[in-house]
C-alpha cells in the first residue's frame, strides 16, 4: 500500500489548529501530541472565552429571577438549548435536556422510563461494545424489575453481528440500548437498520452517542431514534454538561428522574405537580456557564462542518492504519469497515501500559487500558489494548511522531 496519501486541507487545519491553546504547549520538554481525543477533546479558545464572559458579564441564576442577569444568562442558556436542537435536529427544545453528561443521561432513562415500564419477563439488547455506562444501568434497573439483558455479540473485525441481534429481538425486547460508534473499537454501527428493527419488533431505542457526535452529523428525526445522549466534553465543550434528548411524547409520560426546584409547578404538602418538559428532568440549579459553553462548542464544530472534518478525520485514520499495519508486532483491534478515527491495538508481549508510558516520555498521549468497555476485552481476550482516537485538529506529523514511539516501544522491548 502507497503512503501517499493525499493531505486533507494543510492550511483550514492548522488555523483550527491555533483555536487550541493548550495544543501548542511542551510536555517533558517535548511537543504535545495529544491523541486521546475520545476521552476528552481539547476546548477551542472561543468556549473557553465564551465559559469566562459568562462569569465576567451574565451570570446568575436562571429561569428564577426577574432582574437584569438572570434575564441574560436564561436567555443564554436556553439559547444553547436551541443551538443544540438544530444540530441533532431534534423537533423541539423541549426535547432536549442538560444533563451532566452521557452517564447521567442513560442512568436517568433508565431510573425513569425503565423502573415505569420494564417488568419481569421484559427484555433490554445491548452490544458486547458498550461502554460500561451503557452496561451498568440497565443491569441496576433489571435487579430493581426483573427484566433481563441479552447482548448482540461482535465479530472479529469489530461488527456488530446483525443476524444474532433479529434473532434476539422479539416481543419481550421493550428497550435496545445501543453505542453509535464504539469507543474501544471505533466501529461505528448500522443506527437506522437497528432503529427500524427495534421500532418493527415494538422496542424503543437509546442510542450513547458519544462518540458520534465528535465525527459525524447526526439528524435525530431521520434517525427515529427514542433516546440519544452524549456528552459535552468530548464535543470540544465543557465537562459535567450533556445531553439527553427524547421524544417529547415518551418524555411527557415519564416521571421525574430527581426532585427539587426547578422541576416543579407547584409544591405542597398534599403533593407536588411538575413543570413542563424539558424542565420536569433539570432538577436543580443546572450547570449554567458550561451549557452555554456547550452551545458555543456546537457552533465551533457547526462552523467548519462535518464534511471537512469528516474528510480530514478519514484520511488521518486511514494514513495511521496504514502506518501501524506496516509495524509487525502491531495488532489492531477492530477493522470495522465503517470507523470513527479511533485506532485500538496491542503490541506483541508489550503491556499496553508499558507503551503509553514510554510514549508518555515523548510527549504524546494516548489512552490504555480496557476503555471502560471491559466486555470487548474479554471478547478479544487481551487485557487492554493502547488506543489513538484522533481530532479534527491532529495532524499527519503528530502519526508520523507516534510511530515513531511505537518503533522506540518496539527496540526497547526487543
Ligand atoms: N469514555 C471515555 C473513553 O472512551 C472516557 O475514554
Amino acid at each position: 500500500m502507497s503512503l501517499n496519501i493525499e493531505y486533507s486541507d494543510k492550511m483550514h487545519f492548522a488555523s483550527i489548529r491555533a483555536d487550541f491553546p493548550i495544543l501548542s504547549q511542551k510536555v517533558y520538554g517535548k511537543s504535545l501530541v495529544y491523541l486521546d481525543n475520545g476521552a476528552s477533546t481539547q476546548k477551542p479558545k472561543q468556549v473557553i472565552n465564551n465559559i469566562t464572559a459568562t462569569y465576567e458579564r451574565s451570570y446568575a441564576n436562571v429561569h428564577r429571577g426577574v432582574h437584569y442577569l438572570s434575564q441574560i444568562s436564561t436567555d443564554a442558556m436556553e439559547l444553547a438549548r436551541g443551538t443544540v436542537r438544530g444540530f441533532v435536529n431534534a423537533r423541539s427544545d423541549s426535547e432536549i435536556i442538560f444533563v451532566r453528561g452521557a452517564t447521567e443521561g442513560i442512568n436517568l432513562v433508565a431510573s425513569s422510563w425503565g423502573r415505569e415500564n420494564l417488568k419481569s419477563g421484559d427484555e433490554i439488547i445491548l452490544s458486547e461494545m458498550e461502554h460500561h455506562a451503557n452496561i451498568v444501568p440497565w443491569q441496576l434497573v433489571s435487579e430493581q424489575t426483573g427484566a433481563t439483558i441479552k447482548v448482540i455479540p461482535i465479530s472479529d473485525s469489530g461488527e456488530l453481528e446483525m443476524s444474532e441481534f433479529q434473532k434476539l429481538l422479539s416481543d419481550r425486547t421493550k428497550l435496545v440500548a445501543i453505542t453509535h460508534v464504539s469507543n474501544a473499537l471505533g466501529t461505528i454501527v448500522p443506527l437506522s437498520e437497528i432503529i427500524r428493527y427495534s421500532h418493527d419488533a415494538g422496542a424503543l431505542v437509546l442510542v450513547d452517542g458519544c462518540q458520534a457526535v465528535p465525527h459525524l452529523p447526526v439528524d435525530l428525526q431521520e434517525l427515529d431514534a427514542d433516546f440519544y445522549t452524549f456528552s459535552g466534553h468530548k464535543l470540544y465543550g465543557p465537562s459535567g454538561i450533556g445531553i439527553l434528548y427524547g421524544k417529547e411524547s415518551i418524555l411527557e409520560s415519564m416521571p421525574p428522574y430527581q426532585g427539587g426546584g426547578e422541576m416543579i409547578d407547584t409544591v405542597s404538602f398534599k403533593g407536588s405537580t411538575w413543570a413542563d418538559l424539558p424542565f420536569k428532568f433539570e432538577a436543580g440549579t443546572p450547570n449554567i456557564a458550561d451549557a452555554i459553553g456547550l452551545g458555543e462548542a456546537v457552533n465551533y464544530v457547526s462552523s467548519i462542518g462535518f464534511d471537512a472534518i469528516g474528510a480530514h478525520e478519514a484520511s488521518l485514520l486511514s494514513y495511521a492504519t496504514e502506518r501501524l499495519n506496516q509495524i509487525e508486532s502491531v495488532k489492531i483491534i477492530g477493522n470495522a469497515s465503517n470507523k470513527a478515527a479511533i485506532i485500538s491495538f496491542v503490541i506483541e508481549d508489550v503491556h499496553p501500559h508499558d507503551v503509553g508510558t514510554i510514549l508518555d516520555r515523548d510527549g504524546i498521549a494516548v489512552r490504555t487500558g480496557h476503555h471502560c468497555a471491559q466486555p470487548v476485552m474479554e471478547r478479544y481476550d487481551v487485557p487492554a489494548t493502547v488506543r489513538a482516537s484522533f481530532a479534527m485538529y491532529n495532524t499527519f506529523e503528530e502519526i508520523d511522531l507516534f510511530v515513531k514511539g511505537l518503533q522506540k516501544v518496539q527496540e526497547i522491548f526487543s
